[in-house]
């Protein structure tokens, strides 16, 4: 017997309960794996409420989570019981003690990276590595708009930006956030809770606007950042925090300067093929010093409902982690 967070229906923070669960025998291809810490991401929130679909109730949550394999199926060869792992994607359920995973989802942890570090930066530090590093190729001296710098994603971009020689403009509701942005590398913050972004990102840009604007904020920002983003340059919508885009007028494109956007997601990057090799570049950023992972909230995991709260709520920064 083991405990597991999961929900019957979607809804608010107070839908997750913390239930005893029975965990299956992995199949052939399939490991499980023992969690020691698990990530909290805003994508909990959309499966959560709904914005994001489930296919069958009762239903765990969470697609984050790193610890030690107790058991592997009949086909796996290239993993074995006792192996520290973490994985980011794959089928819902890391809010648990024990889940049962496929196991090409997960990477193999160096002993350098602990299993709070794992959980807290494999879903947010993937998906910066592909945002910087895949969906445009950061160069040295650019200028790049950075939404929710102060985040879990956020404050991970601004230090792989400037480690790659970038400077980051950053936006955040506070000046606790800002100092926590700017404290991870952020060249410039703005505050839009009160400061007119695309008047203060053409002053900063010496009117040449940004090459990229990455924005995770969706629906409140979305009109902001297309004003950010240079002619010919790339807006990257990658989230919904405040709601997601909808209702696009393809001409606004054409008429603020020929401009690109995508909407990417981690798990067309992070396939079996590409997965260690971005971990590891990962990894490697934070044994070399370059990345310092911000654990700035720990709960419980039967307290799932109050981190998704404080969440929503705007009231973290950094990364987040549930302790099973
Ligand atoms: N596409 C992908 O592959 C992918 C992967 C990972 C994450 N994401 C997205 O990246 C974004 C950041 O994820 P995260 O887990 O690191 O979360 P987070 O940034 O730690 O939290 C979200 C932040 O968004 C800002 N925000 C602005 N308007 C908001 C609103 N109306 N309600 C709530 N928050 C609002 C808040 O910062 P301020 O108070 O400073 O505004 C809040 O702290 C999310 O949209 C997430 O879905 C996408």
């Amino acid at each position: 017997m083991a405990k597991r967070i999961q929900f019957d229906a979607t809804g608010g923070p107070e839908v997750l309960q913390y239930v005893d669960y029975t965990p299956a025998e992995p199949g052939p291809n399939e490991v499980r794996v023992r969690n020691k810490a698990i990530g909290l991401n805003y994508i909990d929130t959309y499966f959560r409420g709904g914005l994001y679909p489930i296919s069958n109730f009762p239903s765990g949550l969470g697609t984050e989570a790193a610890g030690e394999i107790e058991a592997v199926g009949s086909a796996v060869t290239h993993l074995k019981v006792g192996d520290r792992v973490a994985h980011a994607g794959g089928p819902l359920g890391a809010y648990s003690d024990v889940h049962v995973l496929p196991s090409n989802v997960l990477v193999k942890l160096p002993e350098a990276i602990s299993f709070e570090q794992a959980a807290a930066v494999m879903l947010k530090g993937l998906t910066v590595q592909y945002l910087l590093r895949q969906t445009y190729r950061l160069e040295a001296g650019e200028t790049i708009l950075f939404h929710a710098a102060a985040g879990g994603v956020g404050l991970l971009a601004c230090q792989w930006a400037k480690a790659l020689g970038a400077r980051v403009i950053g936006t955040v509701s506070s000046p606790e956030k800002a100092a926590k942005a700017k404290a991870a590398g952020a060249w410039e913050v703005i505050d839009y809770s009160h400061e007119n972004v695309a008047q203060r990102v053409l002053e900063l840009t010496d009117g040449k606007k940004c090459p990229v604007v990455y924005d995770g904020v969706g629906k409140d920002t979305w009109e902001t950042s297309l004003d950010c983003v240079a002619p010919r340059g790339l807006l990257v919508s990658f989230g919904n925090a405040s709601g997601a885009v909808s209702g696009v007028n393809l001409g606004v494109l054409s008429s603020k300067g020929s401009l690109y956007v995508t909407r990417p997601t981690l798990a067309t990057y992070a396939v079996p093929s590409a997965l260690q090799g971005m971990a590891d570049e990962l990894f490697g950023m934070i044994t070399s010093g370059k990345l310092n992972i911000e654990i700035n909230q720990r709960y419980p995991l039967a307290e799932a409902a109050k981190a998704h709260t404080e969440l929503s709520g705007r009231r973290t920064t950094g990364s987040t982690i549930l302790l099973p």
